[in-house]
């Protein structure tokens, strides 16, 4: 059976402040999905939150990027925004930048990672979902789950993935694409992905069987709007078992909080603590940034879950590392590397303070 899974997600309000969700936005957004699985669109669906974003996610038969999937997320977002409003919730409607919809939400505010494939004897996914991070997140997880044997014993061991993955890396800044092979070309990629605010791992394919193996979102708010509107909090599927990675490879390098963009005002680094969905509240100075895992089995498009991958004891030290490390990053109050470098800086409140004291910059001598 070919299904398409696609996951769409915005923040459009925050209860309170920008550190939760809602739960009268979340069952709007259940009934609006629920009305689409009877219409048919939908073969099935889960609606979950990451901190102050709404993830829908969705099985059906209609292809990626189509416009009636797209649409019905998009007005999906509308009416949970309206109820936002009428809540005065925090930033109600803030990922929304367009005024209506215009065939995509491609560009448009809201996040989308979309894959289709023949669903296998038994289809294994891992959906990702974070929050107070952005798009670039994935980059490193992804290296380590498809390219890094000292993570993933299979790449060594497995008949099926040991000649390896390749990584479609697209250049956010310049719209740009390229394709690499792993593992010949990892000293080539690790060029690019190790700077993930520039360029973002946007796919990874089986290279024997050609099949996707994740896909994740790459979309800059701050790119779109030309301004600081929020950070993007992307969403990552990951594909499992078989010639897939397992389960727990897939799971492993979220024992290393990696540091990532966001955090408060998406002004900071910070480590990425994986966590359990009812965990994925960020408040210490807004975050630090969170990430959840929703397991699946998919039957005949059904999507039998979820499985709460981070609710485990063994992510207990990375929690607490995580809060270590926060704790740590802190005490540099304004200070990079805990501030986002100039550039970063660029998109956020740098221009406006930069504006200001203009006439106040005076030539060296
Ligand atoms: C970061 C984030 C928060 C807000 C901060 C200020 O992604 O969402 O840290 O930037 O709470 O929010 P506003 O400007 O909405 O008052
Ligand atoms: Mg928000
Ligand atoms: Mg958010």
């Amino acid at each position: 059976m070919n299904i398409t899974l696609s996951v769409l997600k915005a923040d459009v309000g925050g209860f309170v402040g920008h550190s939760s969700s809602h739960p009268e936005v979340v069952e709007t957004a259940r009934q609006a999905l629920g009305k689409a699985k009877k219409s048919g669109l939908l073969i099935d669906y889960h609606i979950t939150i990451c901190g102050d974003d709404l993830e829908l996610i969705m099985t059906h038969q209609q292809g990626e990027e189509s416009q009636a999937i797209h649409k019905l997320a998009w007005d999906t977002f509308v009416e949970c925004t309206q109820v936002a409003r009428r809540l005065k919730l925090h930033g109600a409607g803030q990922d929304l930048l367009a005024e209506a919809f215009s065939g995509n939400v491609k560009g448009m505010g809201p996040g989308v990672a979309e894959m289709q494939f023949q669903e296998r004897e038994a289809e294994t996914v891992l959906i990702f979902m974070a929050d107070k991070t952005s798009a670039g997140a994935w980059n490193m997880p992804l290296y380590k789950i498809f390219a890094d044997p000292f993570n993933t014993i299979g790449l060594v061991i497995a008949a099926n993935m040991h000649n390896g993955f390749a990584f479609e890396v697209h250049d956010i800044k310049e719209h740009k694409k390229i394709t690499f092979s792993a593992p010949e070309e990892i000293y080539d990629l690790l060029v690019f992905i190790g700077a993930p605010s520039r360029y973002a791992v946007k796919a990874v394919y089986h290279r024997d069987t050609k099949e996707i193996a994740a896909v994740s979102s790459t979309q800059r708010l701050a790119l779109i709007a030309g301004r600081y509107v929020g950070k993007d909090d992307p969403v990552c599927i990951v594909r499992s078992q078989g010639q897939f990675p397992a389960v727990g490879e897939i799971l492993e390098p979220f024992s290393m909080p990696g540091l990532v963009e966001g955090w408060m005002r998406g002004s900071h680094h910070g480590p990425l603590m994986p966590v359990a969905v009812r965990d994925a509240n960020p408040s210490r100075f807004d975050g630090p940034p969170r990430v959840t895992c929703a397991g699946f089995q998919i039957a005949q498009g059904r999507l039998i879950g979820p499985r709460d991958m981070f609710d485990d004891p063994a992510f207990d030290p990375a929690r607490r590392w995580t809060n270590d490390i926060a704790e740590y990053l802190r005490r540099h109050g304004p200070f990079e590397p805990h501030r986002l470098p100039l550039e970063e800086m660029e998109y956020t409140t740098m221009p406006q303070v930069a504006k200001k004291l203009e006439g106040r910059f005076l030539p060296l001598e």
